[in-house]
């Protein structure tokens, strides 16, 4: 499925809530989010029809997103569901790990091949600050979690932020070192709680680590690797080097919207479609796909929801 720039959309991702475990400053309102009524979010059934349509366009990959998609009631079978889907090769997840000691085992027998966890600092005193309450030792118990149950390639995320974690980056850069994950520095994005003043460039993290050897890019990330390291470091740098070049993905919000670009407020609505008139909608959705962002130039996203609404 190509869009109006040749590039290739391969890659759906899916939001199943909007809901989360957790409030991060940058990503929630304070007050956390009203449930919305049953019926403004997507069935079970719906999303994996909505993923199924996705790959008969020529989708390979699907990552399961939120909120926390982890708090998605029938998140099995949604899982489930996808996996068995002909065409999807890949099945992630972004979660922020706090539900895999009781769920990764299950997820690995649902079909997901991978997991992306979001930890943005290694004290315990900064995580309850950040995410406003949560236990760092859970996120820790999860991410152990994960490995006991066979999960590989796990890829940690982590937000770079001035004055918050910015001296932890030696430290996360000891963990790729010491374990066989990539530890990925994502640059602060001005979408709905997260603003411009904590911005920190993920060049930061090579300078502060000079030891990092540059290796080859993956996704959307330029990585390196320390001399001997068992893991990789990666950098995504949506302000400082923008990837819209190369953006493969089209997403869909829990309430079944197809946004065409993570920074555009443009959606395509696609509930209620079914069969070939649900693919159309997925392929107009792919083909509406703007060139690039402009927060460089209007520091802000035109995202027009909160990022716990479209999953990042
Ligand atoms: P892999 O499949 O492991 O490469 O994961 P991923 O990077 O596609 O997914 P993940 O959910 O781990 O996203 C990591 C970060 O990248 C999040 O902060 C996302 O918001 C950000 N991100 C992902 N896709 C895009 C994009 O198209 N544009 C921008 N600006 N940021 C993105
Ligand atoms: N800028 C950058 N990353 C963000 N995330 C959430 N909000 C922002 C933001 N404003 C990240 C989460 C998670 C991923 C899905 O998106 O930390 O790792
Ligand atoms: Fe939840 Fe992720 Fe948003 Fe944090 S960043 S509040 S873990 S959805």
């Amino acid at each position: 499925m190509r869009d109006g720039y040749e590039r290739n959309i391969t890659y759906l991702r899916l939001s199943v809530t909007d809901l989360c475990s957790l409030r991060c400053r940058y990503c929630m309102p304070p007050k956390g989010v009203p449930k919305r009524d049953h019926g403004d979010i997507c069935s079970v059934e719906e999303l994996v029809e909505i993923a199924r349509a996705a790959a008969d366009c020529g989708v390979r990959k699907v990552r399961l997103t939120g909120g926390e998609p982890l708090v998605r009631r029938g998140i099995l079978d949604i899982c489930r569901g996808v996996a068995a889907i002909p065409g999807v090769e890949e099945l992630c997840l972004t979660t922020n790990g706090l539900a895999l000691p009781q769920l990764a085992e299950p997820l690995r027998e649902a079909g997901v091949s991978r997991l992306n966890v979001s930890l943005d600092t290694l004290r315990p005193d900064r995580y309850a600050y950040m995410t406003r309450g949560g236990r760092l030792e859970e996120a820790f118990r999860g991410l152990e979690a994960a490995a006991a149950a066979g999960f590989t390639g796990t890829k940690l995320n982590v937000v770079l932020m001035k004055a918050f974690n910015e001296d932890e980056i030696p430290d996360f850069v000891s963990l790729a070192r010491r374990y066989p994950i990539e530890v990925r520095f994502i640059e602060l994005m001005p979408i709905g709680e997260g603003g411009t003043a904590q911005f920190l460039p993920a060049q930061a993290v090579p300078d502060a680590c000079p030891e990092l050897c540059p290796i080859e890019g993956s996704g959307v990330a330029r990585r390196y690797r320390s001399p001997g390291g068992r893991g990789t470091v990666g950098l995504i740098e949506p302000m400082s080097h923008r990837f819209c070049a190369r953006c493969d993905r089209i997403r869909v919000t829990a309430d079944g919207k197809l946004k065409p670009c993570l920074h555009s407020d443009q959606e395509i609505s696609l509930r209620g479609l079914r069969g070939e008139a649900l693919r159309e909608s997925v392929r107009a959705g792919a083909a509406a796909k703007p060139e690039r962002h402009h927060m460089n130039e209007t520091g802000r996203s035109q995202a027009g929801r909160n990022m716990h609404q479209i999953g990042g």
